[in-house]
């Protein structure tokens, strides 16, 4: 996937009506108050935001936010989202009271030079995950130019990610632009050795990942809930560890594969077992492969730490993705803690996926010692999993 595109500052905005495509899709209590309760997407668009209105122009953002399947759910307004953007940006944000409606027409018309505007949820428009032409359309017709800085749902080729750059010339934002140069130029041309740390819960959920990254790494890193497949299919006993029995073969063929590609593929020699998934489990540390009946690992263990840990210390570039294991549970949390204290020493640079792994870091206190944290978590995946991006590919080349 060619991923030098045209950014904002190739094309001239000023006076014109901007559509820009963000993903303000985020965490909101779960009481119904409306309260963000992570506003780092919000924060993240900010400079796109803050350099259109500078510039002049007009801009109509989009985002979608939630599961509402083509239907109006209060609960997924973009109303809070506006809130908190106005409180950002120091200005008022129009809030549009629908997406393409009469509402939303007749704000963009009126919109001036230097504002901003909200349209609501995208996803409120059934149109909108089918990538309906009409919708794109409609949402194009409003505007002169398309910005897209939604680097978390670029995977998702919908109407406003990708629809409507048939209708408008279609440039990134400076956060794509940072997602794109930063995971791309980290898989295209990376400082060697290239050391990739994958974890999480599913061997099946990081195939493609893995695939890809064959073709790319010096070293691979297996760790979380996926080892104990690994370990299942080199005839170890796993106890009651979670296991994918259908992707046993294919675990082997990735040993298999390693060796003959002469990557590193280093997999736990040891692991942090609990009687039960829970945070008090009783606990005990034993050799990979020898886990006893009764008892699941729930974390790699303090040798395969220490060998992981040192993997990274001489990495040019470390792309990690994925918990070492439930790190929610601060009994298990030790080899995530490590593997992300590991990487904030490290000289390497340091590209962190989104979701799990972003979420470790940045509860771990170590975000300003990383590169890179993408703001996507499928969308990074699928990036690493060497996929066209769909909100990528319909912008146009640089
Ligand atoms: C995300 O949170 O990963 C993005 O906003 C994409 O959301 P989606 O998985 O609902 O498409």
């Amino acid at each position: 996937m060619n991923y030098h595109k045209k950014t904002v500052k190739d094309v001239d905005v000023k006076g014109k009506k901007v559509l820009l495509r963000c993903d303000f899709n985020v965490p909101m209590a779960k009481d119904g108050s409306g309260v963000i309760t992570d506003d780092k997407r919000i924060r993240a668009a900010l400079p796109t935001i803050q350099y259109l209105l500078d510039q002049g122009a007009a801009v109509i953002a989009c985002s979608h936010m939630g599961k509402p399947k083509g239907e109006v759910k209060p609960e997924l307004s973009l109303k809070p989202v506006a809130q908190r953007l106005s409180e950002l940006l120091g200005k008022e944000v129009i809030m549009a009271e629908d997406v393409v409606g009469p509402d939303a027409q007749a704000k963009a018309k009126a919109l001036q030079p230097g504002q901003i505007m909200l349209l609501e949820n995208t996803r409120f428009e059934p149109g909108e995950t089918k990538n309906d032409p009409a919708l794109a359309k409609a949402m194009a017709d409003m505007a002169e130019i398309y910005v897209s800085d939604a680097f978390g749902a670029v995977h998702r080729a919908h109407a406003s990610t990708a629809g409507v750059a048939d209708y408008l010339p279609a440039v990134s934002g400076f956060l794509i632009q940072k997602e794109l140069d930063f995971i791309g130029g980290a898989l295209a041309n990376p400082k060697r050795p290239l050391v990739a740390i994958l974890g999480g819960s599913k061997v099946s959920s990081k195939i493609g990942v893995i695939n890809n990254l064959l073709e790319i790494a010096d070293t691979i890193i297996i760790g979380g809930g996926m080892a104990y497949t690994f370990s299942a299919a080199q005839g170890g006993k796993v106890g009651d560890s979670l296991l994918e029995a259908d992707w046993m073969d294919y675990a082997n063929d990735m040993v298999k594969k390693a060796q003959e590609k002469g990557v590193k593929l280093l997999l736990p020699v040891d692991t942090v077992c609990g009687d039960k998934f829970a945070p008090d489990a009783n606990i005990q540390i034993v050799k990979t492969g020898e886990i006893p009946d009764g008892w699941e690992g729930l974390d790699i263990g303090p040798e395969t730490v220490k060998l992981y840990c040192d993997a990274v210390k001489d990495a040019g570039t470390v792309i990690w993705n994925g918990p070492m294991g439930v790190f929610e549970f601060p009994a298990f949390a030790k080899g995530t803690e490590a593997v992300a204290e590991a990487l904030s020493k490290t000289e390497a640079i340091t590209i962190i996926g989104g979701g799990d792994s972003a979420a470790a870091v940045q509860q771990l206190g170590y975000a300003d010692k990383m590169t890179h944290i993408s703001t996507g978590g499928g969308a990074s995946l699928e990036f690493m999993e060497g996929k066209e991006l769909p909100g990528v590919a319909c912008l146009l080349d640089a």
